[in-house]
């Protein structure tokens, strides 16, 4: 795929074949990620890719302590409930997700199961979780760094033919995370990226969420028209 064809049909995947996703072609996907710029070249980020039963474990127990009531334990700040103008655009890929899954405004039983999925990252059979050094907290540039990182392996998983969602519900729980995947103290977890091959067959992996125009949130300067 060219780059403008890649970046376009791209979409955050749901729905995944078991089909296990070769080792080399995840080297190869962090290998594109990593020419990622990041501040003054520091490369602040760690990736634990998880697969086999370390990541059934993973997902088990932040389903099971999530809908039991647990309160999410994330390494990073969180902001709260989204409001106004964000709260408005969540709704709206909610909706669009929902209704293509035929998942009714009042069921409950089918949202609360999308919601489960969604602790379990979606049964993607490999998870890539992304970390930074704790040194360089509180962070806000090497979020940035690992932001960039991020993108870049999900544009390279789908130049390959491979689906991702970047999720933080399937990482509510990063103490969980930390403990299977024994991700040492001095890194501090961000975000984690589902990863496998898309099922053409699931409806939600056919969602094309929106974006606001640009004359929405961009201003130029200095242009003189
Ligand atoms: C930091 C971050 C966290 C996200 N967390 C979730 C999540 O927990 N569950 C989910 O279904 N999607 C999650 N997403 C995916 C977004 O919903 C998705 O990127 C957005 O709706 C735009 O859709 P698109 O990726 O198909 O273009 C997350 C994306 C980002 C960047």
């Amino acid at each position: 795929m060219d780059h403008q064809e890649v970046v376009h049909s791209r979409r955050s995947v749901r729905g995944f074949k078991k089909q296990p996703v070769p080792r080399a072609v995840i080297e190869e996907i962090i290998g594109d990620a990593k020419r990622a710029p990041s501040s003054m070249n520091t490369q602040p980020w760690h990736v634990h890719v998880l697969t086999g039963e370390p990541l059934e474990e993973v997902r088990r127990r932040n389903m099971t302590e999530m809908s039991a009531g647990a309160k999410p334990k994330r390494d990073i700040v969180s902001h709260g409930e989204y409001q106004g103008l964000h709260r408005m655009r969540q709704v709206d890929i909610a909706k669009k997700l929902f209704a293509v899954m035929g998942i009714a405004r009042d069921d409950k039983v089918m949202r609360q199961d999308w919601v489960l999925r969604g602790f379990r990252q979606f049964d993607a059979p490999v998870s890539l979780v992304l970390a930074y050094d704790r040194v360089l907290d509180p962070g806000a540039v090497c979020h940035f760094d690992l932001g960039a990182l991020c993108y870049g392996i999900v544009l390279a998983a789908w130049d390959r033919g491979l689906g991702t969602v970047v999720n933080g519900q399937g990482i509510m729980r990063s103490d969980i995370v930390r403990e299977v995947a024994k991700i040492p103290e001095d890194q501090v977890i961000m975000t984690c990226v589902a990863l496998g091959y898309p099922d053409d067959e699931f409806p939600a992996n056919g969602v094309r969420s929106d974006r606001q125009p640009n004359s929405e949130f961009v201003r130029y300067v200095g242009f003189g028209d």
